[in-house]
């Protein structure tokens, strides 16, 4: 088994794909925490497609957590990660410690996110777009990507580094990547570790309520689809956080259907918080 080049310091990666830019190589990346599942090997494998060289950074961002508890059971699965990743051609991981990514000269200012961290997990996790960005900017410094894979399993994040892409002008392409589902229709996280077999079958009421919101929404208006939704949902045994219908780009809440409205839900199972979307009409 070949395991991947793993680098942990930001100037030797940086070095490196300067020098594979200027002989013309096309660099995809894709960021994640780790923990690696199926989701994240699709990002990846659709990055080995389109470009000559993949770097995939494991880095669980500080930042972007509002709850220590949260980040301290945070799965960190290195060994396991690489496992996943070996034998795949062009490959490179990058693992940092948190000085690496955000060093003492960090010139990052917070951005405007025009709204679109106000609303769903935003209300909820203060603070955590602005870590995101923050994490995925610094990383797009060291990586200088052409083309960067997101999935919408996290719609709301990815919304928001389209916008910070444009308004910062940068020059990434952002690949939208689909989610990826059990056959439960439980989509794949890393949080889905922290769940015993019955818990991730009652968490399968997520994707039972976003197809059944997606079937009966013809007759609805997005209103009522939503109390819908919500009554669908609370026949299970998650605990709702929010239950949204929303504008595919500003996020807001929809007075009438739009092409891409989409539906977002984060809950609790346990202790454990899941969220999924779908795009539903
Ligand atoms: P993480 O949760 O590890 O996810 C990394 C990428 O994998 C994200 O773009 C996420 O949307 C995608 N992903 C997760 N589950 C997926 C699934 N079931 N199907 C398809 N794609 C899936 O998202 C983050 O990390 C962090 O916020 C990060 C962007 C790395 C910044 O720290």
């Amino acid at each position: 088994m070949n395991l991947p080049l793993t680098f942990s310091c930001a100037s030797d990666l940086h070095k490196k794909l300067e020098a594979e830019r200027i002989s013309g190589n096309r660099i995809g990346f894709v960021p994640t925490m780790g923990a690696l599942h199926r989701g994240h090997l699709d990002l990846v494998l659709r990055a080995i497609e389109e470009n000559d060289r993949v770097v995939i950074s494991i880095f669980v961002n500080p930042t972007q957590f509002n709850n220590s508890i949260d980040l301290e059971k945070y799965p960190r699965t290195l060994d396991k990660d690489l496992q996943l990743l070996a034998d795949l051609p062009k490959v490179v991981v990058f693992h940092p410690v948190k000085d690496e990514v955000y060093p003492e000269e960090d010139k990052f200012q917070p951005i405007d996110l025009n709204g679109l961290d106000e609303v769903m997990e935003g209300t909820y996790r203060p603070g955590h777009f602005q870590g995101v960005v923050h994490v995925v900017h610094n990383l797009f410094q060291i990586v200088k990507p052409d083309n960067a894979y997101f999935g919408l399993k996290d719609y709301q994040q990815l919304a928001i580094i389209k916008w910070m892409v444009k308004k910062l002008d940068l020059r990434v392409s952002i690949v939208e990547c689909e989610t990826r589902r059990e056959s439960s229709g439980l989509a794949l996280s890393s949080r889905n570790l922290r769940l015993s077999d019955k818990e991730k079958e009652d968490s399968t009421i997520l994707y039972s309520t976003l197809k059944h919101i997606q079937t009966v929404c013809k007759n609805l208006s997005p209103s009522e689809a939503k109390l819908e939704a919500i009554s669908f949902f609370n026949r299970g045994k998650l605990e709702l956080e929010y239950l949204e219908i929303v504008d595919p780009v500003t996020l807001k809440e929809l007075d009438s259907w739009k092409d891409g409205a989409v539906c977002c839900i984060a809950a609790y199972c346990g202790e454990v918080r899941l969220i999924d979307n779908m795009i539903i009409c």
